[in-house]
């Protein structure tokens, strides 16, 4: 591949495309235009490289399997490099910016060499919208420009709303692994070894720097990179909100809209709420988006949503035909997988897909599986954070008004995680402090979507935003306050806490979650237009009354009454837990709203 021509008047962007050539010394500079042309041409380079497969049962569609050091999110390798380790926070990784880069600048000399260097133009959120931003990734990985081609918004009509001298976010990523004269990658996934990754953010510069991982949101920068750890920032200079929030929009049996956003953990269901097909007749679903949520005050009051991305980075085990049609459908076409397995008919296949492994696979590793289903200890064929890339416009049920410029109007806000007690299937807050303190206190059992944790143990996860908050996380709480301050409280969203995840003692599921979670939001539905009579207030919050919500088959009455118990004895040790281990780390930065909410709990508990 050779030089394109620049397609820009914009110096401040040519300077750095530029400036970044000269130091990561790549064999070619291409500027990427969006079309489809250039997304085949990629897809043909990388399938004749041998480190994509072609997938002949789904049209349009490609297989990759990464490198098994480099399978989701890094995040001990990831920093918020503030001016001052004040404003990163306890709960982010901080290194001195000019040290970070001096220590990354060293690694990114000549780390594209035998590689091409694209530069793509990106718009997080629709063109144009007064609510979008624009991002420029310079990459040298074919995978991350195909990547972005469908999670954003790429190409010459970016540039266009740029012009001459428009804001942009540079977002600087490389593999880290240059290529010596003549070599090849092989067909092997190019990275760095984990010493080496850095996922890094100058917040106060608006600058993005990622080195030596292919993988999600380490490298499809405009993600959590820019839409929530960079946006985060602006958000709160600005304003207004990023979060780490599914959109989605619920009709009634009588026609009536609402829109909920919702904020749980990776891998906790955010794509399946925002999917969901309910189980209760008359009700419908549709997504506006599934994992990030970009939100501003409108002129009557309302706090106003849009979706920043175009496509969905989705969770592939798990899903099924019963859990989530609406993302097996979305990826049936025009879709990129990402360690899940390969069936010998050219398909995919993962644990939990709704059918047993059709035959001899290979596993994401790229060896020979066959499923041995007496063999509880048999390694799984498909990565547990596997995932699909697919685009927006191919889901059945994406909301007709989803890429609306202005945004959607908030009924609710939604926080959850997985805790298997004490936490009931929902909750509501009494008020907007109410909901901050319990967005703030949001605790779950860790996913396989993060690389460096220990799956399964419990940790606070404020607003699930702990690995995505580009900045002091009391400070943070504090924006929430006062935005909840100033604004119309009889405009506001409510809030809501739901926990899909309760367990039996012989840690079945005491709830089916998926399409029954219909029921819940249906009675939240009810909440925001004021239904008398099927709720009481408890020592925690608002709650339904025991025969509020329908029990779906499997559900017996006794189930729902530990679904909807206040656990007192829980509460307590929980209020301990976070004023042991969690609030204190906020030190003076913690708002004295969410001191004083502890206290009230501990007394309505007794
Ligand atoms: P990220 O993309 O990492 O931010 O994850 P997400 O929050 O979008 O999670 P997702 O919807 O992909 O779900 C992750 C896993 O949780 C999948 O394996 C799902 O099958 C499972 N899951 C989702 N919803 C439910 C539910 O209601 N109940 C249960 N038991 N599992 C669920
Ligand atoms: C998450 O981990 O919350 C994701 C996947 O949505 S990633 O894009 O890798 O961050
Ligand atoms: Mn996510």
């Amino acid at each position: 591949m050779s030089n394109t021509q620049v397609p820009t008047n914009h110096k401040r962007l040519i300077a750095w495309v530029d400036e970044i050539a000269a130091l990561t010394k790549p064999d070619a500079v291409v500027w990427c235009d969006g079309s489809k042309a250039e997304y085949d041409g990629l897809v043909d380079l990388m399938l004749k490289d041998g480190v994509a497969k072609a997938l002949p049962k789904r049209p349009n569609s490609i297989l990759f399997r990464s490198d098994p050091s480099d399978v989701a999110r890094v995040e001990n390798r990831t920093y918020i490099a503030s001016r001052t380790q004040e404003d990163a926070g306890p709960t982010n990784n901080w290194i001195d910016p000019d040290e970070l880069k001096k220590t990354m600048s060293a690694l990114y000399d000549g780390c594209m060499k035998g590689r091409t260097l694209y530069v793509i133009p990106f718009s997080m959120g629709p063109v144009g919208s007064p609510i979008a931003k624009i991002g420029i990734e310079i990459t040298d990985s074919a995978y991350v420009v195909t990547n972005m081609h469908i999670m954003t918004r790429v190409g010459t009509e970016v540039l266009k709303v740029l012009g001459d001298d428009g804001e942009f976010v540079p977002c600087l990523h490389s593999v880290g692994k240059p290529l010596a004269e003549g070599e090849t990658d092989n067909g092997l996934w190019p990275c760095a070894p984990l010493d080496q990754k850095y996922i890094a953010h100058f917040p106060e510069e608006r600058l993005i720097w990622s080195y030596g991982s292919g993988y999600g949101g380490n490298a499809l920068l405009g993600k959590k990179c820019l839409a929530l750890r960079i946006a985060s920032v602006q958000a709160r200079d600005e304003g207004w909100l990023a979060e780490h929030m599914l959109i989605l929009k619920i009709t009634s049996p009588e026609g009536k809209a609402k829109y909920v956003a919702a904020a749980f953990p990776s891998a906790c269901g955010k794509t399946n709420l925002a999917m969901l097909v309910p189980t209760i007749p008359g009700w419908t679903v549709e997504t506006v988006g599934d994992d990030i949520a970009w939100m501003k005050f409108g002129d009557d009051g309302r706090l106003y949503a849009i979706n920043p991305e175009a496509g969905f980075f989705g969770v592939a085990p798990g899903t099924s035909m019963d859990s989530n049609p609406n993302a097996m459908r979305s990826v049936e076409k025009d879709t990129i997988f990402t360690n899940v397995a390969l069936t010998e008919d050219g398909d995919v296949w993962w644990e939990g897909m709704g059918y047993d492994a059709p035959g001899k696979l290979i596993d994401w590793k790229g060896n020979d599986w066959v499923q041995d289903k007496g063999n509880k200890a048999q390694p799984p064929a498909a990565h547990p954070n596997a995932r699909f890339t697919a685009r927006a416009a191919n889901c059945p049920c994406i909301a007709p008004n989803w890429e609306d410029p202005n945004g959607v109007p908030i009924d609710a806000f939604l926080f959850g995680g997985r805790r298997p007690s004490t936490i009931p299937l929902v909750n509501q807050a009494m008020n907007w402090v109410h909901g901050v303190f319990m967005g703030s206190i949001t605790g779950s059992e860790i996913t396989a979507a993060a690389l460096d944790l220990k799956v399964g143990t419990i940790r606070r996860d404020p607003f699930a935003m702990l690995p995505f908050c580009g900045y002091h996380m009391g400070d943070y709480f504090k924006h929430w306050l006062t935005l909840g301050a100033k604004a119309d409280a009889s405009k506001l969203p409510k809030i809501f806490f739901v926990n899909w995840f309760r367990k039996t003692e012989d840690g079945k599921w005491l709830w089916p979650g998926y399409g029954d979670n219909s029921r819940v939001l249906a009675w939240i539905f009810g909440q925001c237009d004021g239904v008398a009579g099927q709720s009481v207030e408890t020592p925690i919050g608002i709650m339904p009354t025991i025969d509020a919500i329908s029990r779906p088959d499997g559900v017996t009455e006794d189930d729902m009454k530990e679904l909807l118990a206040v656990d007192v004895e829980g509460w307590k040790k929980e209020l301990e837990d976070i004023e042991a281990n969690h609030y204190p780390i906020f030190k003076d930065r913690l708002p004295q709203e969410l001191r004083d909410e502890i206290a009230a709990l501990k007394k309505r508990l007794g």
